[in-house]
């Protein structure tokens, strides 16, 4: 769907976010002819760049970090065309007004504010915009994780922000919601007959979800080491996770509906026993050092790695667990969720002694390799009898949709269109995000309160042995991390 013509000022354009995903994603979409004449793009942050040397930038970071088929009928050139620079200082009134006069006034044109900054500048950003008269009715805000590090601090952002905006103009970035494959989570559940009816506790037996990651802390320990993965992983991306998965099929397939139902998902959360969590900080090996060097905090006990056992308290899951993990330096890139159905109410079969129950799972493979196997059971053939085997039904999407499938836009470009339509189905709710923290805070603040000591795993593994002993204690095992 073409997007109307806008103004889209970032503030932080010059910063890491804006040059590795934000630049590089608007770009992607001007080369698919998906930006109208007449958008225009304006970075402003403190540093003192003219137009020129902002272009030079965009032009080396989309040099850097740009991915995708190359420009078909435009250059680069063209594309730098649309950007302009305006130095401005969030927390003085330095630059506001000249930025004021490169807007256009013109309600045909969308305004949209993007905070690529931290949460620190949200109110200062917001407060200026206003006062020195940036905003406008149907201007649009978006902004970045992390959304606090608290329910407190996350409800002072949305008091802030709410001073200035009204809810349907703030868009809270959680970039997972923008991949593909997460929106599949919904087409799947709800766009087929033969899922959703199994969907609940008298046929699911458990769902695990998986969010493993090779890479390190190196470089942002800083901002890790006061994070961890519940903070920077749980509460945002494997929470939005769980809320497709377990979330009532919404009335419609728009912004309040979607975010009606995840929300409900969140409240009814259960509070996490102690028993039922595993932190893990990843020890040095493979050349790589370890997670309390590259924080530079030798006494680190913040966790690079986290698995839980969490319920959902309502008609439709009840008893049924959640298994939840996400780590760094993990032994592949790999999430992953998996839905594993109970087995067969009565067996008609032999089942040979020490072998499995066959049940059905459906593995959704969010990223790499995004597809779907729903694991059958049928004969084995030969003339032994009737014996049972399991094997895959397997679905790789790009394989299943083509070349059409190969160059999909990235969460980014996806997320930033969308602000530009007007759509806010897949940015949070301000009371979504409040309620990931109220279930979170306690979490955290028992092992505050215990002096809670993360174990440590060799990187390259699938996290500490006590993960794994989480799901064996219930008589289940997790599914195999692997590339
Ligand atoms: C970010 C986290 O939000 O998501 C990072 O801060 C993490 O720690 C990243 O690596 C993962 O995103 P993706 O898209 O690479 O799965």
């Amino acid at each position: 769907i073409p997007v109307d013509r806008f103004d889209l000022v970032i503030f932080g354009g010059t910063g890491d976010l804006a040059r590795r995903k934000i630049l590089p994603g608007l770009y992607r979409r001007f080369c698919a002819g998906q930006m109208p004449d007449g958008a225009r793009i304006i970075g402003a942050a403190r540093s003192d760049l003219d137009r020129g040397a902002f272009q030079d930038m965009v032009r080396d970071a989309i040099t850097e970090f740009g991915t995708g088929a190359p420009c078909e009928g435009a250059t680069l050139d063209d594309f730098l065309e649309t950007l302009d620079y305006m130095r401005v200082d969030a927390r003085g009134e330095d630059g506001w007004d000249a930025l004021k006069d490169m807007l256009r006034d013109d309600s045909d044109v969308v305004r949209a504010f993007y905070f690529s900054v931290g949460p620190g500048l949200f109110g200062d950003i917001a407060a200026r915009l206003q006062s020195h008269g940036l905003a406008t009715e149907d201007s649009r805000v978006v902004v970045e994780k992390p959304f606090g590090r608290d329910l407190g601090s996350a409800r002072a952002l949305n008091a802030d922000l709410a001073q200035h905006f009204r809810e349907d103009q703030i868009y809270r970035i959680d970039h997972y919601l923008g991949k593909e494959t997460v929106q599949n989570l919904m087409a799947v559940r709800f766009g087929n007959v033969l899922f959703e009816p199994l969907w609940n506790a008298q046929f699911v037996d458990h769902i695990q979800i998986t969010v493993a990651e090779t890479v390190s802390v190196e470089g942002r320990g800083a901002y890790y080491d006061k994070s961890g993965a519940m903070r920077d992983m749980v509460q945002n991306h494997l929470m939005q996770l769980l809320c497709l998965i377990a979330m009532e099929p919404p009335s419609r397939f728009d912004p309040d509906a979607v975010r009606d139902e995840k929300l409900k998902v969140i409240r009814a959360l259960a509070p996490v026993e102690p028993h039922h969590i595993v932190r893990g900080q990843y020890e040095a090996g493979g050349g790589v050092a370890s997670y309390r060097d590259h924080a530079e905090n030798p006494k680190s006990f913040t966790e690079s790695f986290i698995a839980l056992r969490c319920h959902i308290e309502n008609w439709r899951w009840a008893g049924v667990p959640f298994y939840l993990r996400t780590g760094k330096r993990m032994k592949a890139r790999m999430s992953e969720i998996t839905v594993v159905f109970k087995p067969t109410r009565h067996s008609i079969f032999d089942i040979g002694e020490g072998e499995d129950v066959h049940s059905n799972m459906l593995h959704i493979r969010l990223q790499p390799n995004e597809g779907m196997t729903l694991d059958v059971t049928i004969k084995e053939p030969g003339p032994g009898g009737m014996r049972l085997v399991t094997v895959p039904l397997d679905m790789t999407f790009s394989e299943a949709l083509g070349p059409e499938a190969e160059d999909v836009p990235d969460a980014y470009e996806r997320l930033i269109m969308d602000v530009i339509r007007g759509n806010q189905t897949l940015f949070m709710r301000g009371d979504e995000v409040e309620a990931a923290w109220a279930w979170t805070d306690p979490i955290i603040a028992g092992w505050e309160a215990r002096a809670d000591v993360p174990k440590p795993y060799e990187p390259g593994s699938s996290g500490p042995e006590d993960a794994l002993m989480l799901m064996h204690r219930d008589g289940r095992r997790w599914r195999e991390i692997k590339a």
